[in-house]
């Protein structure tokens, strides 16, 4: 019998799953003592207890430029411009150092600075210099920071702009209350679905990243289509967890993509951006 009709004789008896349980064992042992040794540097490393923060890999970083250049009709080397931009932003990461080491919480957060998927947002902002910013969900607000950057940018280049950060919690937004970010960001306190539905101003670009359940992301793409200026891009944090923006934009006639970060050493597999146009 040759080599091949052995295999295939091999495949056919249940002797094959016991022949391959060796390789199989070590293949899947090593990817687990890998979850497992990067977990235990974070347990004894981060204080985060939510809301991880992380940087990107390499490569999850350049397949970020290309979503941000195909959903912004943007040249490549212009986003990657824009992520390089926010990412040496020491004014910023001085100021978010600064308020971490000096907030009453700080025990719950890390005193590095770390963007992950909000370098995204920041390129995408700097590319349709939108006028006006909903982003629902601002925890400490490191997300309302890197907006108001991008906006104050786009600004110094005679494109102003502004963010309404929404959060349910009194205590949101610390992060976001010193000059010069707080001068472009107007921070709401309340159930986002009310916020929304009081803005007063049309809305070029709207960021879902309060309350995940399906039922709230929802009700707050429902809540904010008849807010939309002409031509708003839609955003989720949501989208590796659910498909309400895809469906919301099948429903409404626009296109959509995803794109799924990749942290570095971390045991968080990573959020992502879904985006509607
Ligand atoms: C994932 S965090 C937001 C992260 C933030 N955008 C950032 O970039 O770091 C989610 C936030 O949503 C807020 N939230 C939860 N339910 C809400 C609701 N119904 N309305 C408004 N905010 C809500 C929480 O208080 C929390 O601060």
């Amino acid at each position: 019998m040759d080599a091949t009709k052995l295999r295939r004789a091999i495949s056919r008896t249940r002797l094959a799953p016991v022949a391959a349980f060796p390789k199989r064992m070590l293949r899947v042992s090593k990817h687990n003592a890998k979850v497992l040794k990067v977990s235990a540097r974070w347990l004894v490393t981060s204080r985060e207890h939510h809301n991880y923060t992380y940087d990107l890999t390499t490569l999850s970083r350049s397949h970020l430029a290309w979503f941000v250049s195909l959903i912004c009709d943007t040249p490549i080397a212009q986003v990657r411009t824009y992520l390089d931009e926010i990412e040496s932003d020491e004014h910023l990461r001085r100021h978010l150092e600064q308020a971490i080491a000096g907030a009453d919480r700080r025990g719950l957060a890390d005193r590095q600075v770390r963007y992950a998927r909000r370098i995204g947002w920041y390129a995408i902002v700097r590319a349709r210099k939108p006028q006006h910013i909903v982003e629902t969900g601002v925890d400490k607000g490191l997300g309302s920071c890197v907006l108001a950057a991008a906006l104050l940018r786009n600004a110094a280049e005679g494109h102003p702009g502004r963010v309404t950060s929404l959060d349910i919690n009194p205590e949101a937004g610390y992060l976001a209350k010193v000059a010069p970010w707080s001068e472009v960001i107007d921070l709401v306190i309340g159930d986002s679905i009310a916020s929304i539905k009081a803005l007063d101003r049309p809305v070029d670009l709207f960021l879902h990243d309060s309350d995940h359940s399906r039922v709230h992301e929802k009700r707050e793409f429902d809540a904010v289509e008849g807010k939309l200026a002409p031509g708003a891009l839609l955003l989720t944090d949501n989208v590796t967890t659910t498909n309400v923006l895809a469906n919301h934009a099948e429903r409404t006639g626009r296109r959509f993509l995803a794109y799924r970060e990749t942290p570095v050493d971390h045991w968080y597999p990573g959020d992502g951006i879904g985006a509607a146009w």
